[in-house]
This record gives C-alpha cells, structure tokens and sequence, in this order.
C-alpha cells in the first residue's frame, strides 16, 4: 500500500491560485519553502487542495513530534475552547497555565526547584531567557555561538548566525552579545583529529574570556546542545562539559536552547540528558505545542524569579488553548514507548542515510545527528567539502515532486534534516525513505 497519492502536478492548479494569492497579499520576507497549499493533515500524511497526499519530513519545522494533529491534542483543543479561550493570565490565574508550569518543572532535567514563564514563540522565550539572565546576575554579557540559530527578534537576530537569511539589511542588532567558534566536527581543520579539534574550541572559549569579554560582564551563554537550523550538529561532550565548568566558575547562567532538539528529537526527552550535564534555564517550544504557539523558560527557582514583577509575559503568554496543547503534547510524549520509538525512528533513518552516503559519496559528504535528528550535507567534493546548495534545492524539490516534503537547514543551506513524526509508523517511514533514496539517484 502507498501512502503517497498524488493526483496532479505539483504543484496541482488549486495550489498554484493559492499561492498566487499569497504572493499577491503577504509580506515577501514571509519565506516559503514549497510551492503547495494544504488543507488537511493527519500523522506523518498532509493533503493538499488538490488533493494530493505527501508524507511529511518537514514536521513544521520540528513542531510535531507526535505529528499532525494528534487526537489527544485536538480533543483536549475543541473541549477548551468550548469553556475558555483566552483570559491572559495577566488579568487572573487559570489552572492550566500553572499544570504546564509544572509539567515542565517536573520533567526538565535536575532536581533543584524549578520555574517556569510561558510564552507565544520560542525567539520570545530566548528572549526572556536572557530577560532572566541580566536581571538575575545584574550582568549584560551573551555569548553565543557560530551557526546557532534563536530566533527573529531583534535581540535573538543579534544572537543568531547566519547573516545572509536572517539578518541582511535588519540592523542595528542588541549590543553585548559575543559570538565564539563552535566546534564543526565536520568542517574542522585538515589535520586535527576530532579530539584535538574540541580540545581547541574548549581553550578558544576560555580564552575568550580574556580576548573578548570579561566574566564578570557575562550574564549567559547560550547553546543549542544539538544546533537546529545550523545543521543538525551535536555539541561535542567536552565543549558542553566547559560551558557548564565556565557558568559555574564565573557565576554565569547556562541557558540551553532546546526548542528544536528537545521534547524526544534527539530520543531523549531533552538533548542535554545525553550528557548528563543540567543547565540553569532550558528554552522550549515548537513540538512542546504540537503546533500551538507556546514555548516556555524553565529553570533554577532563584533564578527564575529574578526579574521584577511584570517584567516578563504579554497578551497571550500561556494561553489556555495552547496550555492545554502543550499538556496534552508533553503527555504523549514523555513516555518510554515514545521515546524508544523516536530512537528507532533514528536508527532506521541513519542507516538509510549512511547506505546512501556510501553509495553517493561524491555528493554526501556527512551524516550526522542524535537520535532521530538527523542530517545530510551536500557537498561538491567531499575532499574540499565545499557546500552544495543547489543540490540541496534540487533534492528538496525532487522530494517533493515524488510526495515526500523535506526541508534544508545549515549555516551554509546545504543540508537536507528529517522531522518526520517521532511515533511514525514503520510502513510510511519506509515508503518516505524509499522516496529519499529515488529523489537522491534523481540528482546525483
Ligand atoms: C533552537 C531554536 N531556538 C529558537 C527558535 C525560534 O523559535 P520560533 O520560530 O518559535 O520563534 C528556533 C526556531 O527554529 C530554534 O530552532
């Protein structure tokens, strides 16, 4: 059986008028990475107006983890909205905002008292994040990384790498933030094995310290333990290990960005529990909704309760239906079974993209990721590994054309990552690597 129908071109006629519409009435900074319409979508399937059906690999860009539109989500959805959609928890407490509250600081990792502060994106909740940090340490400093990626507002662009996509043309960007090397694994210097690669990105980041900003200047430094948009790049162990020596030393808040690897991506619930390193806040989001725009900041109770009263929060943070979202979201997913699948999910989809690696290794210079948050590079020469782009274009697009949506990412737009759902089931998960494998023989 194939779950992938297509009934027209694609993109069919119906989508072609949407999007036209679209062009016509939103913004053109507004991206768009296919040229379909959806109307409907269930677990890992999404339909367009056509009626074509895909499997999807993009998993709104790693907000579904239990994928589309999960039962338990939509129930608990269309009972809230029956009793209360919005009350702004400004105004007055509802118990929902304080279950997610607690929720999350039940299940982040560490055994200290734990807070938590809700908000509508995860760029808002980096924000706050830092927000928490300065006003806690009475410090300014943000040290930041090279390809990490934390959102669109004015601080998280200043914190944010690539320039070209994200930054072109928006400046001036929020002062006092450093950005330090981050150690590619990949793209380390010929010559240097793996260890000694890492063994210099832990001394260029302590020297830092002296070259670039003081400690006592620093309020946080922020990573992404598993880097998202840049790549799919887990932090090596060591370097992860001396940011939290650093904080420690320094007094300086470690703020873990886990709104992409978090909540089962990498087959942990959190990609800092791969290291067995705690950091003082966690940023979450995306798939903590299962597609309702929450995100949250959780953290070490004293900290947390830094800033003054009515420093944080707005409008709509903590809304009762994204509430009952995230708690329905963090239900399903927080359990063994989920968790063993999503490392399942992984290890099927690694093999596939290590065999095509083998078999393509002009054009697939490296696999990598944790878990089932796993990526491919494009190159032109795996021996200069100078980036592929359009063939990365060219892939997504054949993708597409064969029913199965996929996504780029990396510092460099050179690298193919897979989002399908955590709990997809072994038959379409086949059926959508099948159609990687084609679509990679379609451009190679
Ligand atoms: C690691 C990380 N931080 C922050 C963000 C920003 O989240 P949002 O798009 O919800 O503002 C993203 C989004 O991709 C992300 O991957």
């Amino acid at each position: 059986m194939s779950y992938i129908n297509l009934q027209t071109a694609v993109p069919g006629p119906k989508s072609d008028a949407i999007v036209a519409r679209r062009t016509a009435a939103v913004s053109a900074g507004n991206g768009k990475l296919t040229p379909i319409a959806v109307s409907k979508a269930s677990g890992a399937l999404v339909t367009d107006v056509d009626g074509n059906t895909f499997i999807d690999f993009a998993g709104g860009i790693g907000t579904l983890a239990a994928g589309h539109c999960p039962p338990e989500i939509v129930s608990a959805l269309q009972a809230q909205a029956a009793d209360l959609v919005h009350m702004c928890s400004i105004v007055s407490s509802y118990e929902q905002m304080i279950d997610v509250a607690e929720m999350l600081n039940a299940i982040t990792p560490g055994d200290h008292a734990k807070k938590t502060t809700l908000s509508n994106s995860g760029a808002e909740a980096v924000e706050a994040a830092v927000k928490i940090a300065r006003a806690y340490t009475g410090k300014q400093g943000v040290v930041v990384f090279e390809g990490a990626y934390h959102g669109r507002t004015n601080m998280t662009m200043a914190m944010t790498s690539k320039y070209a996509l994200f930054k072109k043309g928006f400046g001036p960007f929020a002062p006092e933030v450093y950005r330090l090397p981050y150690p590619n694994i990949y793209r380390r210097p010929d010559g240097m094995d793996e260890e000694q690669f890492v063994a210099y990105a832990c001394w260029q980041l302590e020297n830092a310290l002296i070259s670039q900003v003081d400690p006592s200047a620093i309020a946080a430094i922020v990573i992404e333990p598993v880097q998202g948009e840049g790549g799919f790049l887990p932090t090596p162990a060591p370097f992860l290990q001396k940011i939290r020596d650093l904080c420690d030393k320094h007094g300086i808040v470690m703020i873990a960005d886990e709104i992409q690897c978090g909540f089962g991506r990498t087959g942990k619930l959190f990609a800092c529990e791969h290291y067995d390193i705690v950091p003082d806040l966690i940023t979450t989001g995306k798939s903590l909704g299962g597609g309702m725009p929450i995100a949250a900041v959780t953290g070490k109770a004293e900290i947390m309760d830094g800033p003054h009263p009515g420093g944080l929060g707005g409008t709509y943070s903590g809304n009762p239906l994204a509430c009952v979202a995230a708690l329905a979201s963090m239900k399903l997913i927080n359990t063994p079974e989920f968790l063993s699948r999503a490392m399942e999910v992984g290890m099927k989809m690694r093999g596939e993209m290590e065999a095509l690696q083998r078999e393509y290794p002009h054009l697939i210079g490296d696999v990598r990721g944790l878990g089932s948050m796993l990526a491919m590079e494009l190159v032109k020469d795996p021996a200069t590994k100078e980036p592929n782009m359009d063939a990365t274009g060219a892939l997504t697009a054949a993708t597409l054309q064969r029913g199965l949506i996929t996504i780029r990412a990396g510092l460099y737009s050179n690298c193919l990552r897979l989002l399908p759902p955590l709990n997809i089931a072994d038959d379409v998960l086949d059926e959508g690597l099948a159609v990687l494998r084609a679509s990679v023989a379609d451009i190679a």
